[in-house]
């Protein structure tokens, strides 16, 4: 899709459509009132005869409106003026290209980008804009032997600001949206794909690849390298599977040379059995998803070098099935972590802290600014959050705060749970230093805290995304969450090092 930004009047774009809102009940939106008037009341008359009320998600496409000089006006329900917010907005915007989509032009002229909202300027509205497309029209017909044939002649989009003076920001953040949206393209379609296709070998390779298009230093640990290192923890998930362990490391260097980095983790079970803690049957195949978290780190590096951000930024992504097998870790048995810590594998389910916990340890050796890690590590936070908000935990508060903020700002949004060491007692063990789990109560809060202790060195957030990171039931999908919040972290640290 091809992209612009433009301001301009509404009746004097020649364009195969013009997109404008309506309000319920009835109600033109500015650039659809501007329309009315150049068509002498075309608009105003249609809603008095009542072919649209302006309801949230409704259409109405409109051919040779006089005193116009697009092919197309495309009038597009918002709802009520009163409750339009952030979720209307982008409702508004996938509406309109889900429409323009089924016409047959060639190009758009989005209007709606210049609705207001309260505390979202231009820019704001223009960067979830470029978002919103490419989430409606994303599909994932990768492993489908016959595409569905789209017939999609619209080529090209343009979104409109009311001001000149707006052009600038806005163009700006057309860019950072469109780089976003090819984050999370990525993102989603390495959640999407089988765990089959999609093993630990074929993310190292796809790492490999996301190296040699943007001229990132790559790095990939094998089993013999990680058994030197002492990544024992990792190496007891991946003892039960055929398929290698990798550790991916890539390195973006956009910031100064002597600029700390900032380290993404990303939690790599490319699929998540359980191992001999077996998990039950049901919809077990979406534990596809569970190397999510490594989907992620990729995606946001992708944005971030798509930007050109000048920032340092890390990934590191520990990868491996979790199989059961004769060779599996067994409920008991006790492992020495990179870190010197042993650890008691009470449940073999809880392989995501087992493997993040040596990718922590190593992450020392770049002597971060900060460490982010992202993970679908617990059920319980699906429980307890629900799939709106990612779970956030984390070892120092002014970094807690920048990713709330980054979350809110993104529209991507984390919600923090309390890392007191009150919780740490539940990781008692008999037998060695910890166990891997703590018990039923609060655990999302447990898995937090088990990690904690691999991240003392340095300021440490972990982001929980076990609820937000993929779509089950009839819409089943990879999101793409939250490359928007992490990128937006970024753009932030970035415009804060300049
Ligand atoms: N990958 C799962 C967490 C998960 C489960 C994410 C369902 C999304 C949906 C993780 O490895 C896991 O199995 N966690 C266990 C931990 C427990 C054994 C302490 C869980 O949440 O049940
Ligand atoms: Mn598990
Ligand atoms: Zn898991």
């Amino acid at each position: 899709m091809e992209f612009s930004i433009k301001s301009g009047s509404p009746e004097k774009q020649r364009s195969a459509c013009v997109v404008v809102g309506v309000f319920e009940p009835r109600k033109l939106s500015i650039p659809a009132e501007v329309i009315d008037n150049a068509a002498r009341g075309y608009l105003s008359d249609l809603l008095r005869r009542g072919d649209m009320e302006g309801k949230a998600g409704s259409t109405l496409l409109l051919h040779n409106v006089p005193g116009t000089e697009a092919d197309r006006i495309l009038l597009v329900g918002l709802g009520k003026e009163k409750e339009f917010r952030e979720k209307e907005y982008r409702g508004a915007i996938a509406t309109a290209v889900k429409t323009l989509n089924e016409t047959g032009g060639f190009d758009g002229t989005i209007y709606l980008t210049e609705l207001t909202l309260k505390k979202r300027d231009v820019a704001w509205r223009v960067r979830q804009a470029a978002i919103v497309v490419q989430e409606t029209l994303y599909r994932f017909d990768q492993m489908k032997s016959k595409k569905e044939e789209v017939r999609r002649p619209l080529r090209k989009i343009t979104f409109c600001v009311e001001r000149r003076n707006e052009l600038e920001s806005a163009e700006q953040a057309l860019a950072e949206g469109q780089a976003i949206a090819e984050g999370m393209s990525l993102t989603k379609n390495l959640a999407n794909l089988p765990s089959n296709v999609c093993t630990p070998t074929y993310l190292a390779e796809q790492a490999e690849a996301l190296a040699a298009a943007y001229g990132l230093g790559v790095e990939i640990l094998e089993r013999a390298d990680m058994e030197k290192l002492g990544m024992n923890t990792l190496l007891s998930v991946a003892k039960g599977s055929h398929q290698p362990p990798k550790f991916i490391v890539l390195k973006y260097a956009g910031g100064k040379k002597d600029s700390k980095p900032v380290v993404l983790v990303g939690k790599g079970i490319t699929f998540d059995t359980g191992g001999i803690s077996l998990k039950p049957a049901p919809e077990m195949d979406e534990m596809k998803y569970d190397m999510s978290g490594a989907a992620s780190v990729l995606g946001t590096l992708k944005a971030v070098a798509e930007m050109k951000l000048p920032i340092n930024v890390v990934v590191v992504v520990p990868t491996t099935e979790n199989m059961p097998g004769g060779g599996a870790s067994k409920p008991g048995d006790i492992v020495t972590s990179m870190s010197g810590q042993t650890i008691e594998i009470l449940n073999t389910d809880a392989e995501g802290r087992l493997i993040l916990c040596d990718a922590l340890t190593y992450a020392e050796r770049f002597e971060p600014a900060c460490v982010i890690d992202v993970a679908t590590l617990t059920g319980a936070c699906v429980i307890a959050l629900g799939h709106v908000v990612t779970g956030l935990l984390a070892n120092n508060e002014p970094l807690a705060r920048e990713l709330l903020e980054a979350g809110q700002d993104a529209y991507d949004r984390a919600w923090q749970l309390p890392l007191w060491d009150d919780y740490q007692e539940q990781l008692q063990s008999n037998f060695a230093d910890m166990a891997n789990i703590g018990g039923r109560a609060a655990g999302t809060v447990t898995a937090a805290c088990f990690l904690s202790r691999f991240a003392k060195k340095y300021p440490w957030a972990h982001l929980d995304i076990a609820g937000t990171a993929w779509k089950s039931g009839k819409e089943k999908g990879a999101t793409g969450r939250p490359v928007p919040q992490l990128t937006h972290f970024l753009l932030a640290r970035a415009a804060g090092e300049k």
